[in-house]
């Protein structure tokens, strides 16, 4: 079978894409990625794409007047890849409802929190305001409500005393940058789908655990 098409959606530093890129590249994914979209021109991630020989663009939705002209714009960006996975990693934009069900059951999100603690920003701050004893990252399927879509696979870190958000920050990233690689390649190995709402297990589930 053909190896399956992967566009990445970026806004920033994209350590996320690396991690996807370097497990692509040791052949831990039945996937390629072949094309890495941002939002923001000057995102840092886009150089990792640039290393790689990874086809890039940029749709700024600064140029736009409305969200449905950004999400048409970005449609267009994303289709003329013709992916198989959308994943989105470190995308900062919502994504409006039709464009949202137009990738229905084939974009990803990861989201740092383990959801449904903490959707949105500042999760780490949140966290640590709480008093939360464990923290972690969370990936996703993509669907209308924002950071509430079906949970495939979730990785937690403790809290620890000392922690500031930038240090329990880079505690979750180094869960991130292991899970996400590994339920894209669930997902490219026709392992996890969304089927009526909800994460159907393909393979047997013993095997799924982070
Ligand atoms: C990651 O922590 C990711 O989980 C988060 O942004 C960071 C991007 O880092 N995503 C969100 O907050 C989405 N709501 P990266 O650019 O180095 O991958």
């Amino acid at each position: 079978m053909a190896l399956a098409r992967i566009t990445v959606l970026i806004s920033g530093r994209g350590s996320n894409l690396a991690a996807l890129i370097d497990a692509a590249n040791a052949g831990a994914i039945d996937g390629a990625i072949t094309q890495v979209i941002s939002n923001r021109p000057d995102a840092g991630g886009l150089a990792h794409a640039e290393r790689n020989g990874i086809a890039s663009c940029i749709v700024d939705h600064r140029a736009f007047a409305t969200r449905d002209a950004f999400d048409a714009a970005l449609a267009d960006a994303i289709d003329a890849s013709e992916p198989d996975l959308i994943v989105l990693a470190g995308f900062m934009r919502i994504l409006g409802a039709p464009f949202v069900t137009r990738y229905a059951g084939r974009m990803l999100n990861i989201h740092p929190s383990l959801l449904p603690a903490y959707p949105g920003t500042d999760t780490h701050g949140r966290a640590l305001a709480d008093r939360a004893t464990r923290h972690g990252c969370t990936v996703h399927f993509v669907t209308p409500d924002v950071d509430g879509g079906p949970i495939i696979a979730q990785a937690d870190v403790p809290v620890l005393a000392d922690d500031d958000a930038a240090t329990l920050a880079a505690r979750v990233l180094e869960v991130e940058h292991r899970l996400l690689p590994q339920v894209v390649g669930w997902f490219c190995a026709g392992r996890v789908a969304l089927e009526n709402g909800g994460v159907r297990i393909v393979d047997s589930p013993s095997a799924l655990v982070f």
